[in-house]
């Protein structure tokens, strides 16, 4: 059967996860993340393992990509038996150029894709060219991840710092995030011009879980362009 033809967006997509699947060598514990970038890195680890009989491992960053990857036959672990991972390879919605630092989160996956990130050794970013931006919070809003519990009043501590925080809906009903927890899109603090300022005064509010800054940021991001090449910042 032909190959369907891709969208230029998406052969970006495809051209960046299959790029960072290759980077993974045997043995290596994995952090998976999530989105349709990911998928595609799903897609190749999968053919790896069968075709190479590359050996790893994976702690997922969601359902969905748990899912995945079981389908494809990739191996998964917790950390309950996995200390540190080698790599963890993640989309993301925005990449700063000068920084590579990150926003996460509009898959709904912000929290477990910071504490996988957290716990490995390297972070590779996969994107399309749209992804890249000069300053934070230009294109993408900043996901809020809080508690269900007094959402309301943590969505108006939000809006008094400028956030404009809007509830995020799936298919017209409240999006629960796999922790059980709900989403607040902040627009309203677009263009991010001091991210950690911004993260240490949202983290000090009770409701928020967590956000989608990722000032860490990644070590490489592989930026997939339409004509399915890839460039590495
Ligand atoms: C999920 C995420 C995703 O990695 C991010 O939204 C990018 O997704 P996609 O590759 O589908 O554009 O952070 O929480």
């Amino acid at each position: 059967m032909a190959e369907p033809v891709l969208s230029p967006q998406e052969e970006g997509k495809r051209a960046a996860g299959e790029a960072a699947a290759a980077l993974v060598e045997d043995g290596m514990r994995l952090g998976l993340g999530t989105g349709s970038t990911v998928r595609w890195v799903l897609e190749a680890l999968g053919r790896r393992i069968r075709d190479e009989g590359l050996r790893i491992t994976g702690i997922p960053t969601s359902e969905q990509t748990a899912a995945r990857a079981r389908e494809l036959g990739i191996p998964l672990t917790d950390f309950a038996a996995t200390e540190a991972l080698d790599l963890c390879i993640d989309g993301a919605d925005e990449v700063e150029r000068g920084t590579l630092r990150l926003i996460k989160g509009l898959g709904g996956a912000l929290l477990r894709e910071k504490i996988v990130a957290e716990a490995a050794g390297r972070f590779v970013a996969v994107v399309d060219a749209s992804k890249i931006v000069e300053m934070l919070g230009v294109k993408a809003p900043l996901p809020v991840e809080v508690t269900e519990f007094g959402w309301e009043s943590t969505a108006r501590r939000l809006a008094a710092l400028g956030g404009s925080p809007v509830l995020r809906r799936r298919d017209g009903a409240v999006l629960r995030t796999d922790g059980g927890n709900l989403i607040l899109d902040c627009a309203g603090f677009a263009p991010i011009r001091d991210p950690l300022g911004l993260q240490r005064e949202l983290k000090t509010i009770a409701g928020v879980v967590e956000t989608g800054l990722f000032l860490a940021g990644a070590e490489q991001a592989i930026v997939g362009g339409a004509d399915g090449g890839v460039e590495v910042l």
